[in-house]
């Protein structure tokens, strides 16, 4: 079975959002095989944001990554890495689908910063890099 990581990042545990992300992973039939609340150090999210980084939201968005707790969790299903991009929604919160997890709550934060809530590994060998970084 594939497996994702997810990521519910500080202004969804902030906005008291975790369980309601929860529940739209487990009712489109994913399970959940680990969950843990973090609170990374810079390193790993320079890891993990690495394809990113120089980009001139790479410094804004580490910094909003290191605001508050993170809900990190290990997602289990066929297809789960494309099926829980399709639940996330598009990165822009703006545009992003109603239905989705950043079309439904997700919001823009001045112009630098995207409370888009959630990341989702984006191909098979992201999610084993990703997953090896965020349960060692
Ligand atoms: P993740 O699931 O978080 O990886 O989102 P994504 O795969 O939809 O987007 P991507 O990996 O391209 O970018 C990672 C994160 O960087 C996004 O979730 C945003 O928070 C931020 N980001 C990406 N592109 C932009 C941009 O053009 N402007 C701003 N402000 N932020 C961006
Ligand atoms: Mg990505």
């Amino acid at each position: 079975v594939e497996e994702t990581l997810v990521l519910i990042k500080p202004d969804g545990v902030a906005r008291s959002l975790t369980g309601e992300i929860l529940r739209r992973i487990e009712a489109k039939g994913y399970s959940l095989v680990d969950i843990r609340l973090v609170q990374p150090d810079r390193s790993v999210l320079a890891k993990h944001y690495e394809e990113h980084e120089g980009k001139p939201f790479y410094e804004p968005l580490v910094e909003f990554m290191l605001s508050g707790p993170i809900v990190a969790i290990r997602v289990a299903g066929d297809r789960v890495i494309e099926g829980f991009r399709s639940l996330a929604g598009t990165t822009d919160p703006t545009t992003a689908a109603p239905g989705t997890i950043r079309g439904d709550f997700g919001r823009d934060w001045g112009l630098r910063v995207q409370q888009n809530l959630v990341h989702g590994s984006d191909s098979p060998e992201s999610a084993a890099r990703e997953l090896s970084l965020w349960f060692k």
